[in-house]
């Protein structure tokens, strides 16, 4: 009797033990969760900024001065109320995609170079890159890089995006965090989000000043048009630019 006992005692205190692992690991997987919730929050409304749409429905929001002025601060509160729900959830599904394409694009670079060299990871930039974009152009999105300085002619800018990339240098210039650089426009037919991509260290042997000449070699062989190099630390190299077809 004893031993049953001391064997239903240690069951239980060995179920209370799992359970307590188990409710500690969904604990943290969702304070994991929230996290990433509130980064999204914070990354995408820090400061949209709404532009005019065709058919007027967001008034344009402040451009040029970056100096936190009163002024300004009222106009940022006003672009956050600005964005309607139907904004906010759709500010939200491209600030998701934006996540994976960088996400999925980062950890096939990283492999590449990491087993074959800066070589192989333009190869791959060039086969996987596309791919990853098209992969996550689903449910009337489009998804895609842009520069002011491509190397992929494919991602030359419309004139919108002509203009927010210069907006956006401009804005970096200033002080503002290449983080919050982000930029919505919508009308009745079209939700288009762009957001900025700063330059990095690990980004400078392929987008930098100075090209490995092998490494040139291989970048030519693939791009003969290419333009994306010269870039320092301190330069956005482009940007992601989504957009989302409203009348489907
Ligand atoms: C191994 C070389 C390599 C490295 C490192 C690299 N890139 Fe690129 N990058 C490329 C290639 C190749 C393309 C063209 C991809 C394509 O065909 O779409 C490209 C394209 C781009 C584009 C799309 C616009 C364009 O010029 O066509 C952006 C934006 C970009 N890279 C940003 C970055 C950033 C930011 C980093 C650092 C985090 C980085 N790249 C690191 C090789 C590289």
């Amino acid at each position: 009797m004893k031993r049953v006992l001391i064997y239903v005692a240690a069951l239980t205190l060995f179920g209370f033990s799992q359970f307590g692992l188990a409710a500690l690991a969904q604990a943290k997987q969702r304070a994991v969760l929230f996290e990433f919730a509130i980064n999204q929050a914070e990354a995408v409304h820090t400061q949209p900024r709404l532009n005019d749409s065709a058919d007027g429905k967001v008034e344009r929001a402040t451009e040029g001065s970056v100096e936190k002025t009163p002024e300004l601060k009222k106009q940022m509160m006003l672009d956050r109320n600005a964005a309607s729900n139907d904004q906010q959830e759709l500010i939200t599904q491209a600030s998701l995609r934006v996540k994976q394409f960088s996400t999925q694009l980062k950890a096939e670079l990283g492999a590449a170079i990491q087993s074959g060299g800066l070589n192989a990871g333009v190869e791959v930039c060039h086969s996987k890159a596309p791919k990853i974009a098209e992969r996550l152009s689903t449910e009337g999105w489009s998804v895609a890089r842009t520069s002011l300085k491509t190397r992929n002619q494919e991602n030359t800018p419309d004139q919108w995006e002509t203009d927010t990339l210069t907006q956006f240098d401009a804005r970096f210039k200033q002080g503002e965090k290449a983080e919050n650089l982000i930029t919505i426009r919508s009308d009745k037919k079209h939700f288009r989000l762009m957001k900025a991509i700063p330059m990095d260290q690990v980004c400078l042997a392929c987008h930098g000043t100075s090209i490995n000449p092998s490494l040139q070699k291989t970048i030519q062989k693939y791009y003969p048009n290419d333009s994306a190099t010269g870039f320092s630390l301190e330069d956005i190299r482009g940007a992601f630019t989504l957009q989302k077809d409203l009348s489907e």
